[in-house]
């Protein structure tokens, strides 16, 4: 087994790769989507903004039995790296993925940062099966669990339509501030900037757990550089916003990304309610009006997941309320450096 630099010129080692991805998700996760191969073409030819993108083969006989991706975010949060490591199931507990992250650590620029971060997704009781190899690798190589997370999701086309009626004839004179704007991908010119002072607001507002992460800075110009990355992955994010009436302020958003493949599902980036506007519940108008944007524009979406973290009781009851079930549990993993 030959553990090499991914090379973005040969069309038929990334075909191999993508292969491998599948199989990996049937295998450790039935059920879930593997990653989408638009997203993954433009991540692997990424060069430049937002996020340095190093991958890594284990070829055997031209076919690529595993593979470690690093993505080290560059404009900030420069201190961690995010590792992707996968190995096909009938090739695994030979030290395949011992070899590629020990190789992806020293070739990527994760060698010089201190914190190092993995996914990982764990079964529930009933829940569709789940490996726990992912979990075990992280572990042996160090990390430890520093935020869990429930994911939940809710059948759009299966949405009990008067439970969310009634929860919105709830809102009432709570929302009466504030009216709703919808868009698809970059925002339009009158509230870019006003979604990009909210989306600074992610990192501090939303719990975190243990994970190592800072602050992001956004204004209208890198909202437009990050908006424009999802488009080249083939992404649409789908938005709802609240925007209160009297001073034009983004109050509230939810936004969920629909990939190129499979395009049933959408998947929530973000929910969150700007901290001067909170108690108008607007976190639950946003998600209704996310929800029937999603109904009415993009009605291949099945499934919206989401994941919430174990420490955020509000966003839970939301969903809960709005019909969401868990099905899986995720992990963040964390190893800080000692190298
Ligand atoms: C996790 C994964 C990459 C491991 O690949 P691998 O080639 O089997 O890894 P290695 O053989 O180098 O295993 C190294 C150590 O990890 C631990 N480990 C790996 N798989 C394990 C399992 N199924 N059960 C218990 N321990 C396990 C062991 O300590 C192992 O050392 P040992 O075999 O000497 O006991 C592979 O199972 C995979 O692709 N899983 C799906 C993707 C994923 O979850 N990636 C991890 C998050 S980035």
């Amino acid at each position: 087994m030959k553990i090499q630099h991914f090379d973005r010129q040969d069309e038929a080692q990334f075909a191999s790769l993508i292969n491998l991805l599948k199989e990996c998700a049937a295998h450790d996760e039935p059920g879930n989507s593997p990653r989408c191969p638009v997203e993954m073409k433009f991540i692997l030819n990424h060069e430049g903004a937002e996020t340095d993108v190093a991958a890594f083969v284990a070829l055997e006989d031209g076919q690529v039995r595993g593979a470690a991706i690093v993505l080290s975010p560059i404009e900030d949060n420069t201190h961690l790296s995010q590792f992707n490591v996968y190995v096909a199931p009938e090739y695994r507990r030979s030290g395949i993925g011992t070899s590629l992250f020990e190789f992806a650590a020293e070739n990527s620029l994760a060698t010089d940062r201190p914190a190092w971060m993995a996914r990982t997704v764990n079964a529930i009781p009933g829940g569709p099966a789940r490996a726990s190899a992912g979990a075990a690798f992280a572990e042996a190589k160090g990390f430890t669990a520093a935020l869990n997370l429930h994911r939940r999701r809710s059948n759009l086309h299966e949405a009990d339509l008067e439970v969310e009626q009634a929860l919105e004839d709830d809102l009432g004179d709570h929302v009466s501030d504030y009216e709703l704007v919808e868009w698809v991908g970059t925002p339009p010119e009158d509230i870019i900037e006003g979604v990009a002072a909210l989306t600074s607001l992610i990192m501090d507002q939303v719990p975190s757990g243990e994970v190592m992460v800072e602050e992001q800075k956004f204004n209208a110009e890198r909202l437009r550089t990050v908006e424009d990355l999802d488009v080249q992955c083939g992404i649409k994010v789908v938005s709802t916003a609240a925007r209160h009436k009297e001073t034009g302020q983004i109050a509230a958003m939810s936004r969920a990304a629909v990939n190129a493949e499979p395009g049933t599902e959408a998947e929530i980036r973000i929910t969150l309610v700007d901290p001067q506007h909170r108690g108008h519940r607007l976190g639950t108008l946003v998600k209704i009006g996310l929800h029937r944007q999603l109904r009415r524009d993009f009605p291949q979406v099945v499934h919206v997941k989401t994941g919430n973290a174990d420490i955020n009781p509000h966003m839970s009851a939301i969903n809960d309320k709005l019909g969401y079930v868990e099905f899986e549990k995720a992990v963040i993993f964390q190893r800080v450096a000692s190298h």
